[in-house]
């Protein structure tokens, strides 16, 4: 810098001058749109929550299912604060505007869904504590990784669809009518945020070398293994509350298959999504981890299930991730909204 001269400024003044392909330039308006239609269905929690108490005259749940649920949305609460965290990281550092924009929607859902997530909580009389080893893990292997492209993939594409699992199950069980209620709300958002990482992660894998593939397919391995682990630590809870680990697992499989398929697709890579060794591992390791009752203690069986489950086509429901888009909810504007296309 000369004497005279200006310092390097933190203000990216070209960002309306980045060169877009076509597709690119769709995925953008996308993403734009995720920013508006967030203002559009936000929701108020301090209106929702005492609404649903009213409607179904207060939490309503049998006494031996009330801990397992704490537990569960424990962790829930605690990942709704680092997803916060993390959107707002990204509202930071992602470039383009409108991508930059869905972020910062984001980090504004994020949190409405932890101080109503905490609202709800107190209701069931939860003291806040650390978490268990394994979601705490999860969690901050993606708080703390400084590539926005494992933040992104591992936020958008691998812990949402994982509580969009949950969420879902907690929903259609209607385990407590007021969280059931709940959930519909929490979807809508969830399935945004999804959008996003699905329409931006092809501009940031685009240049990427294989070196830096690999070392972003090991994240997500890790990624895997951390929420296989926070699934076993949960096991007996799902168990108490009538949920089937293995369904949870299920369910997340093919919502992670759709929103991958969507993201490395848009690179002009072929996705062979029936044949993706990286599902089909974890499917083979299901086996192992979460044996049926027909397979429980009997090792040959489990490896026999695990080499079919590996071998297996896998073919994910079209819905996986519209469904989550459909469900009538009451905006801070006072309309009631309907159901959506899922195109985000
Ligand atoms: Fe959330
Ligand atoms: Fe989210």
């Amino acid at each position: 810098m000369g004497l005279f001269g200006r310092r390097p400024s933190s203000i990216p003044y070209d960002m309306f001058s980045l060169a877009r392909s076509a597709d690119e330039a769709k995925r953008y308006v996308k993403c734009e749109r995720i920013y508006h239609k967030g203002q559009e269905l936000a929701w108020d929690g301090k209106e929702i929550l005492p609404m649903l108490l009213a409607k179904h005259g207060g939490i309503r749940i049998p006494a031996d299912q009330r801990e397992p649920l704490k537990r569960l949305f424990a962790i829930i609460l605690w990942g709704e604060l680092a997803a916060w965290k993390i959107s707002a990281q990204l509202a930071d550092r992602l470039v383009p505007i409108e991508a930059k924009m869905a972020a910062t929607s984001q980090a504004f859902d994020e949190a409405r869904h932890f101080y109503t997530m905490y609202d709800y909580l107190q209701e069931l009389g939860y003291l806040p504590e650390r978490l268990d080893r394994a979601p705490e893990a999860l969690l901050d292997h993606v708080l703390g990784t400084d590539d926005v492209a494992a933040k992104l993939l591992g936020m958008q594409l691998m812990i949402e669809t994982i509580a969009l699992a949950v969420f879902q199950e907690v929903r259609e069980k209607r385990l407590e009518p007021v969280l059931a209620d709940l959930m519909a709300y929490y979807e809508r958002d969830e399935a945004r945020h999804v959008g996003l990482g699905m329409q931006y992660m092809p501009a940031l894998m685009k240049g990427m070398s294989p070196f830096e593939l690999t070392r972003l397919f090991l994240f997500q391995a890790k990624l895997i293994g951390y929420a296989l682990w926070e699934n076993k630590v949960l096991e007996s809870d799902f168990k108490k509350l009538g949920i089937d680990p293995r369904g949870i697992i299920e369910r997340t499989r093919a919502k992670q298959a759709l929103a991958m398929r969507a993201a490395i697709g848009a690179l002009g890579v072929d996705v062979d999504n029936e044949r993706n060794p990286i599902f089909q591992a974890i499917a083979g390791l299901v086996e192992v981890v979460f044996p049926t009752d027909e397979t429980r203690g009997r090792p040959l069986a489990q490896a026999r299930a695990a080499i079919e489950a590996f071998q297996k086509v896998f073919i994910p429901p079209d819905d996986a991730l519209s469904v989550h888009a459909q469900h009538s909810i009451k905006t801070a504007r006072g309309k009631v909204v309907g159901s959506e296309n899922f195109d985000a």
